[in-house]
């Protein structure tokens, strides 16, 4: 018996009220490197269009695309010179106007990107804002006189390795940007600022796009009086300026402008922002965001400082555990463990070594869409594509990267075998290389010569070979979004960590009403035992072969998922 969705309730038995962006499955695209319709080695918005079908297949009902603005690209799209604009490169807005025809056709959504916190420096309003003092648009952006010294206004850092402020010699004042130079912070306490805002999204919803993705959302308010950071937080600076002073009542105007008048998802970028603060930005109560991404999971590997480290199985599943603790029934959260900012999920937290690939992958993806929350696939990890061997600097194109080898020259610290070494396992071009579609020239996905190196490895991991392999990661993540919606306890489930101590296995339940559902993933390459508790249980979806139960004991076979109904 299946609880089908369609004939639930509005509010579930454990007290969620039902949502449809709660119950969809996301896929993000890159439109960048997803497909190019013109040789010009660069994917675009008709390329997307002609894989619709192909993301329709696999089950997803939401399409978040990463931004399609008119943009001069220092951070690939994330500096943007005109909000109501579509980036050449990509297209035109008639091209727009017709993906989102097709997406609606197929009976699924489209969210796209809201980056407010930052423009370009070539967005008309900046041009403006630094040509005078008294321009109509200076306090568009935020601007200091120079410290006594001559020097910045204090000492904040940029996420890119630069100082946050840059003097600007029209006006003799410093600037500040959170990101690179030229993607200077719009100044949110300037009311205009915030009308501009909301006219934008405005101009989107009322094409009929279905919700934003909200780049660094908690960065928009920042105490106005600048100081120093404190040096608790030097190892953490996101912490310090996320979360600022007006951050939710900013948000909340948004939403009684915005966001209540349209049948729309949001989703924000958590950065810097801890659980506690989640709850506050996601409770349904407090009029907010829908849902928002933490980064605990794709920060598990990394110091303060990006560096990789090792981690542990049980770190991971503390995460889950944490997030499921803080988060009742009146807040809802996202899962994804790859996207445009990460390295690769198989890479990872699973196994690319060939004879585990595809095995570990559909752990990964077990999990990814059995835990609560909305899940996000990220491009080609249906697939298992995995991570970029990097060999020299020259190879990235990332901006945090140049700017963090320009840091490192300047500091006369030249070894670059072991600042590739640490991208092999950190940077965010792993998964930015183009979507492989076909063992042919550039994976399918150009006729061109495409604008970052795709992987060598296209011809064993492509789309057209997963679609013509039963056993594929692609079709079993079709399956597993198809058991999903037929399960309405993956999706609202209560949920309980059976072994949080366990170095191999991740086992835990998911219950609603009178249906338990028992996760059983096995992180390794050894087959391990484990006690089904009360002995008995149907197995709904196996990944690897069903495992041989005698009594109550289970054994998993190495990289294996297992879904059992207790
Ligand atoms: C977060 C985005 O995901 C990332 O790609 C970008 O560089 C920064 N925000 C700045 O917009």
């Amino acid at each position: 018996m299946t609880h089908d969705l369609v004939n639930q309730p509005e509010i579930t038995a454990n007290g969620f009220t039902r949502q449809w962006w709660k119950e969809a499955v996301v896929y993000q695209i890159y439109p960048r490197s997803f497909m190019d319709s013109n040789g010009d080695g660069m994917g675009d918005l008709n390329g997307i269009a002609g894989k619709l079908d192909y993301i329709k297949d696999l089950g997803v009902e939401i399409i978040w695309l990463s931004p399609h603005f008119d943009s001069p690209n220092a951070d690939n799209g994330y500096d943007i010179r005109d909000y109501e604009k579509v980036m050449a490169e990509f297209g035109t807005m008639a091209d727009f106007d017709a993906l989102l025809a097709g997406v609606k056709a197929r009976g699924m959504r489209l969210i796209i990107d809201l980056v407010v916190n930052h423009t370009s420096d070539e967005h008309r309003w900046f041009t403006e804002s630094r040509r005078s003092k008294d321009n109509p648009y200076r306090d568009y952006y935020t601007w200091r006189r120079p410290a006594a010294d001559g020097g910045p206004p204090n000492d904040w850092t940029s996420f890119f390795s630069q100082r946050a402020w840059t003097l600007d010699d029209a006006t003799g004042e410093y600037y500040l940007h959170l990101f690179a130079r030229k993607q200077p912070d719009l100044n949110w306490e300037n009311p205009k600022v915030r009308d501009e805002v909301w006219q934008l999204m405005r101009f989107w919803l009322d094409k009929g796009v279905d919700g934003f993705r909200m780049d660094v959302i908690p960065l928009i308010s920042k105490d106005q009086s600048f100081p120093n950071m404190p040096g608790s937080y030097l190892d953490k600076p996101s912490y310090y300026y996320a979360n600022g002073p007006r951050m939710h009542k900013y948000i909340q105007e948004m939403h009684t402008k915005v966001l209540s008048h349209y049948d729309v998802m949001t989703v924000g970028e958590a950065v810097g922002t801890t659980l506690e603060q989640t709850a506050l930005l996601v409770d349904e109560r407090r009029n907010e965001l829908n849902m928002v991404f933490q980064f605990d999971i794709v920060q598990l590997d990394r110091d303060s400082q990006g560096h990789w480290h090792s981690w542990k199985l049980p770190e991971l599943k503390s995460i889950f555990s944490q997030h499921a603790a803080a988060l009742d029934r009146h807040c809802w959260s996202t899962v994804f463990i790859t996207n445009h900012d990460t390295p690769r999920s198989v890479s990872r937290y699973g196994d690319d070594d060939p004879a585990w690939r595809v095995r570990s992958a559909k752990v990964l993806q077990t999990m990814l869409l059995t835990q609560r929350g909305t899940p996000f696939i990220y491009q080609g990890d249906e697939l298992g594509m995995t991570n970029f061997a990097f060999e020299r600097v020259s190879q990235f194109d990332d901006i945090a990267v140049r700017n963090a080898w320009e840091g490192q020259l300047r500091a006369g610290r030249n070894d670059e075998a072991s600042f590739v070494a640490n991208l092999n396992k950190t940077s965010r071009d792993h998964s930015r290389t183009p979507m492989q579609w076909t063992e042919g020239t550039a994976g399918g996905f150009t006729t061109g010569s495409p604008w970052l190196a795709g992987n060598p490895n296209a011809g064993q991991i492509n789309a057209a070979a997963a679609l013509a392999d039963p056993d594929s990661v692609y079709y079993y993540v079709r399956a597993l979004i198809a058991l999903r919606r037929a399960h309405p306890a993956l999706i609202y489930g209560d949920y309980a960590d059976l072994a949080p101590d366990d170095l191999r296995l991740f086992v835990y339940t998911r219950t609603l009403g009178d249906e338990t559902l028992l996760i059983a993933l096995n992180f390794s390459r050894d087959v391990v035992d484990f006690a089904v508790p009360g002995g008995k249980g149907e197995v709904l979806m196996a990944s690897a072969a069903t495992p041989v139960q005698v009594g109550q004991i289970l054994s998993l076979p190495g990289w294996s998922a297992h879904i059992i109904r207790l």
